[in-house]
């Protein structure tokens, strides 16, 4: 039997008044990947940051070892061989690779200066012991979410980390990075490192995890070892009954052209860019990560600049120049990136909802009509179920799966002709993935032309009426996907050279 080391036993913790984790036992053996599923909001996140030392639990202990350790914070879970890669990445954009992985402890010479080629120098044996290649000078905010994981993952290394928590660690990764951090997971394996992996890609969990704990409500509804148990029954354990992913029915009728886009290009990004969207319609994205998708969306609202190309609503040519221009002219971007650019993280869940439509909510003479914002805001936690303990919580608060569905109700609420949404599900649970889906259709149905950015091939499948494949900044083909006839394999033979 492989020996246990980290234990935690019998920990609660609340927020105010909310029980967030009950009575939890749960332990990590030496060497496994041992995964952690559960709703949104289920507790999964604040599990992880107490065995990280961020919070504090209510009651409980924690076993390192079979020693009862007490973490007060980050740096002393890290000198006992505990690591945490965030959910939300908190990387220092700014800094370069190298120093991020050696911050706070850099490694000083004698008059008191970093000693940068060692730092460097030592970065770069991590990276050769994992087998990515990444420069150690380059600036972290110039790299891929991808690759951005992949050097907090080298700082848990450099640690000696025991045990590294990866909190949703595949949620913006293409499929070939995927491929590539469990590539490097199998080999921490072997070197008795242990992960604990929070995903709500279950298939994904089945093929990397060695056991699985489910978190209902924040209890432990079970740990099981992953060959005894099955995609069906963690879906069942997780919310107590059973869903099917049955994608929503497809297009009621397509309407006339809304948005229209010829030859859109941007230097060294994408090039020769033609679709139209309908209102009724869902058109969908799909591209490896890098294939321009998202470019293109930031250049049609305005956001990134246009190099050539022409845009056309309603028939009529017209020039946006920034996202908020875009917005007046009917045209809403859902981005990808939530903490970056979606949400106001220390505002409340009330005042990001609305804040898309700030004229909708004040009077004529400018004041905010806080009732209003209050009951329209109301309207749309419940229509998503978003879980908030109350419409004032700053979003900060809110579990990643719900600060999700707060950045789907502040582009809805605008009611938009044109809704672009990149990414919608990123981290939501499958429950409400489908809930989202459904809205989505409700909103075609309503009239709105929806173009669907997703890396998902099963979203993106389900979801289409028409399909657009990119590769490399080119649009590859158009396929339509009016009756659910495209394969993965077609999709594929246009994505990938
Ligand atoms: N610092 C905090 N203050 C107040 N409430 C919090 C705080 N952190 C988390 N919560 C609440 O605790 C509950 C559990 O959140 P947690 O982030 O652990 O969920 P999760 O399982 O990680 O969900 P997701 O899948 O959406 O990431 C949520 O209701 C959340 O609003
Ligand atoms: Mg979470």
């Amino acid at each position: 039997m492989t020996p246990v080391f980290l234990e935690v036993k019998n920990i609660s913790k609340s927020f105010a008044s909310n029980a967030v984790l009950r009575d939890i036992c749960f332990d990590i053996r030496e060497g496994e990947v041992h995964a952690l599923i559960g709703e949104n909001g289920a507790g999964k996140s604040t599990l992880i940051k107490i065995i990280g030392g961020i919070y504090q639990p209510d009651s409980g202990e924690i076993n390192i070892d079979g020693q009862v350790v007490h973490c007060a914070n980050p740096i002393q879970a890290m000198e006992r061989g505990v690591s945490i890669v965030h959910q939300e990445l908190s990387l220092a954009q700014n800094l370069s690779v190298a120093e991020n992985i050696f911050m706070r402890r850099e490694i000083i010479n004698k008059i008191g200066f970093i000693k940068w080629d060692v730092i460097r120098q030592r970065s770069r044996e991590i990276f050769d012991q994992i087998g990515i290649e990444i420069n150690p000078s380059d600036l972290v905010g110039t790299l891929s979410v991808g690759m951005q994981q992949v050097v907090e993952i080298a700082k848990a290394i450099s640690l000696k980390a025991r045990v590294i928590l990866m909190d949703e660690p595949t949620s913006s990764l293409s499929e070939k990075e995927i491929d590539r951090l469990f590539t490097l997971i199998r080999e921490l394996k072997k070197q008795k490192v242990s992960i604990v992996y929070v995903s709500h890609k279950i298939s994904e969990v089945m093929e990397i995890s060695d056991r699985v704990s489910v978190l209902r409500d924040g209890r432990l509804v079970f740990t099981k070892d992953a060959r005894e148990t099955s995609v069906q029954d963690i879906i069942s354990a997780m919310v107590g009954r059973e869903i099917n992913n049955i994608y929503p029915a497809r297009s009621k009728g397509v309407g006339e052209v809304v948005l229209q886009c010829k030859g859109l290009t941007r230097y060294g990004y994408f090039r020769d860019i033609d679709f139209e969207a309908h209102s009724g319609e869902i058109l969908g994205f799909y591209g490896l990560i890098g294939a321009g998708r998202s470019e293109i969306a930031r250049a049609v609202v305005g956001a990134d600049k246009l190099t050539s190309g022409e845009i056309f609503i309603d028939g009529q040519k017209t020039v946006i120049k920034n996202p908020e221009e875009a917005l007046k002219k009917g045209i809403a971007y859902l981005t990808e990136d939530r903490k970056q650019m979606g949400l106001f993280l220390d505002f409340s869940v009330a005042k990001n909802i609305t804040s898309s439509t700030p004229s909708k909510f004040t009077n004529e003479s400018g004041f905010i009509k806080s009732h209003n914002i209050a009951a329209v805001a109301e309207d749309v936690v419940r229509a998503l179920t978003i879980k908030t303990d109350n419409l004032d919580t700053d979003v900060v608060f809110l579990s990643g799966g719900n600060q999700q569905k707060v950045l789907l109700g502040k582009w809805i609420l605008p009611k938009p002709r044109v809704l672009i949404v990149d990414e919608p599900t990123r981290g939501v649970d499958v429950g409400a993935k489908a809930l989202i889906h459904q809205k989505l259709r409700g909103l075609a149905d309503e009239g709105m032309a929806l173009v669907v950015i997703s890396s998902e091939m099963p979203e993106i499948m389900g979801l289409s009426d028409r399909l657009a494949i990119f590769r490399e900044g080119r649009l590859t083909e158009v396929l339509d996907n009016s009756k659910g006839q495209v394969s993965q394999n077609d999709i594929m033979e246009r994505a990938v050279k």
